[in-house]
């Protein structure tokens, strides 16, 4: 089934509306393709038809699903190797610092668009390793909270369960030995240590964060406002620096930039990465 301008036009400021996922129009094709088996399974004969049902009755289960197949998920561990580099060599240290000072006690890190879970768990993973080489900061001080708008992301993340796809993307075999038990021939599980350092809830970025935290310490927040309009983004990196503790670290991806959005972060450089400060 082939969709129109109008039926795209229609389901992408939906999308827009429900989520800030916002596609050009070179993207009909990922709109088309995506929902062509949901369209199927409520036997719409063709996208407005869908679209109507989406926007009349209050589908909060077609909703989600909507959502949960528009957005991309694409995701490894350790993802680019600078930022946990970053945060073992140079953002956690600098908390060893602030709770010798008596500043800090706990130490909070949100990864906030943390698909199905491999950031939040690499996350982890790092900051283990990093408590184990000296005896300040603890493990149990460190509060790990990963959010995803995905239902689906936030239900395979909790389960910590990758198949050999999955963990062939980023782990090395000594990660995987100590880290990870063999699940079934094609399959492994987080550890139980690791997993239970991470916290996983469902967060729409287009709210306000200070509903899950007034202060965080630390924000991953990659590969997701490459989906946004620049307007949402400003309004992101807003909500971002006002919930970022005082001299609070932001991790964005690769690709991404502050440039022209933001100018509340102070751009600093390690590892061949940018990393980013609060100015507050
Ligand atoms: C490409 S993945 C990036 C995952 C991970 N941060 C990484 O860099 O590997 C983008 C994630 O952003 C999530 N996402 C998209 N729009 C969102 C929104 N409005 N609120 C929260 N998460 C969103 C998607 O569900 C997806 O899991």
């Amino acid at each position: 089934m082939k969709i129109t301008l109008t039926e795209f036009k229609l389901l992408r400021d939906y999308l827009e509306e429900r989520s800030g996922i916002c596609l050009n129009e070179d993207k009909a094709y990922l709109l088309e393709n995506r929902l062509a088996s949901v369209i199927e399974s409520y036997k719409c004969k063709d996208f407005s038809e869908f679209y109507y049902i989406l926007k009349g009755a209050k589908h909060e289960d077609l909703d989600n699903k909507l959502i949960d197949i528009m957005t991309t998920n694409e995701t490894l561990w350790f993802r680019d190797a600078h930022p946990y580099a970053i945060l073992k060599e140079k953002i956690l240290p600098s908390f060893v610092q602030a709770v010798k000072d008596g500043k800090k006690d706990k130490i909070k890190i949100w990864s906030a668009a943390s698909s199905t879970g491999q950031e939040p768990y690499s996350i982890a993973i790092a900051v283990r390793d990093f408590c184990m080489g000296q005896n300040i900061i603890k493990k149990e001080m460190v509060h790990i909270l990963a959010t995803d708008i995905s239902d689906s992301c936030i239900e395979k993340a909790k389960t910590g369960i990758y198949d050999s796809i999955a963990m062939s993307r980023g782990i090395t075999q000594e990660q995987l030995n100590r880290y990870f038990m063999k699940e079934t021939a094609n399959s492994y599980s987080i550890n139980h240590e690791i997993k239970s350092m991470v916290k996983f809830q469902k967060f729409n970025l287009q709210d306000n964060p200070i509903i899950l935290e007034p202060h965080f310490d630390l924000v991953f927040m990659r590969y997701v406002a490459i989906y946004f309009s620049d307007e949402f983004k400003k309004g992101l990196y807003n909500r971002l620096a006002r919930i970022l503790s005082p001299n609070g670290f932001l991790i964005i991806g690769a690709v991404e930039t502050l440039r022209g959005l933001s100018e509340s972060f102070d751009m600093m450089t390690h590892a061949g990465g940018m990393y980013y400060q609060c100015k507050r």
